[in-house]
């Protein structure tokens, strides 16, 4: 994660670096977990970095299982198991964008906005993927596992073209919103719901 090979990538990993410092400086004690309002604005940089999804590419779509028993939840307030699959989706969207693939037509700014708050929600929740994993995780991550592999291969499959990157973002788009949808309420990073678009 900390070798990354545009000048680019360079300067987001000082950046994070240094925040990651300050972090450290200001522990904040029982505060391990993620925030929704991140994963909000994740999903909103990704809807605005291509805008939306081009009819050219719609030949392209092919149909992937989504991943929505993972973030299943039987109710219980602060479900373990729930966030640490929504941490788990978000380190594996960092992966499939960590090679700079993404199509040139993408706003540039809003694509390193983009991975920069990803990172940052990774590496400031760092202690819920840390935490002893509950009994029920191991199911919850080969589903997301068989999903993000899927993604990947239709990236390289079509060789990481402008149309097999738009059907990735649809993808994660649809996961995000189905996430904020559904598993606010069961994580205790819930503290008030906003209107995500
Ligand atoms: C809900 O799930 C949690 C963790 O997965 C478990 O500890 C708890 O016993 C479950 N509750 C019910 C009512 O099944
Ligand atoms: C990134 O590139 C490496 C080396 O070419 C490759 O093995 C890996 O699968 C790529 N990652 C993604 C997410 O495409
Ligand atoms: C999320 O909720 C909105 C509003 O209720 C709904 O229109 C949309 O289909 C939902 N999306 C997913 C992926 O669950």
């Amino acid at each position: 994660m900390c070798t990354r090979g545009s000048p680019f990538a360079a300067m987001r990993f000082a950046l994070l670096a240094a925040i990651h410092c300050l972090a450290q400086a200001r522990p904040t004690p029982g505060r391990c977990h993620l925030q929704g309002r991140l994963v909000g604005e994740v999903h909103g940089l990704l809807e605005r970095m291509g805008g939306r999804f081009p009819p050219e590419c719609l030949g392209d779509v092919v149909a992937i299982a989504a991943p929505t028993a993972a973030f299943r939840s039987n109710g219980t307030k602060r479900n373990a198991g729930v966030e640490r699959a929504v941490y788990h989706t978000l380190t594996s969207i960092d992966f499939l964008f960590g090679n700079d693939t993404v199509p040139v037509s993408w706003d540039g700014r809003t694509v390193e906005d983009f991975q920069n708050i990803v990172y940052r929600q990774i590496d400031e929740s760092k202690c819920v993927s840390s935490r002893r994993a509950t009994a029920d995780f191991k199911d919850r991550r080969r589903l997301l596992g068989l999903y993000f592999d899927r993604l990947a291969s239709v990236l390289q499959e079509k060789e990481f073209s402008a149309c097999a990157w738009e059907v990735v973002r649809r993808e994660l788009l649809q996961t995000l919103k189905f996430i904020l949808n559904n598993t606010l309420g069961h994580l205790f990073w819930a503290r008030r719901r906003r209107n995500f678009h």
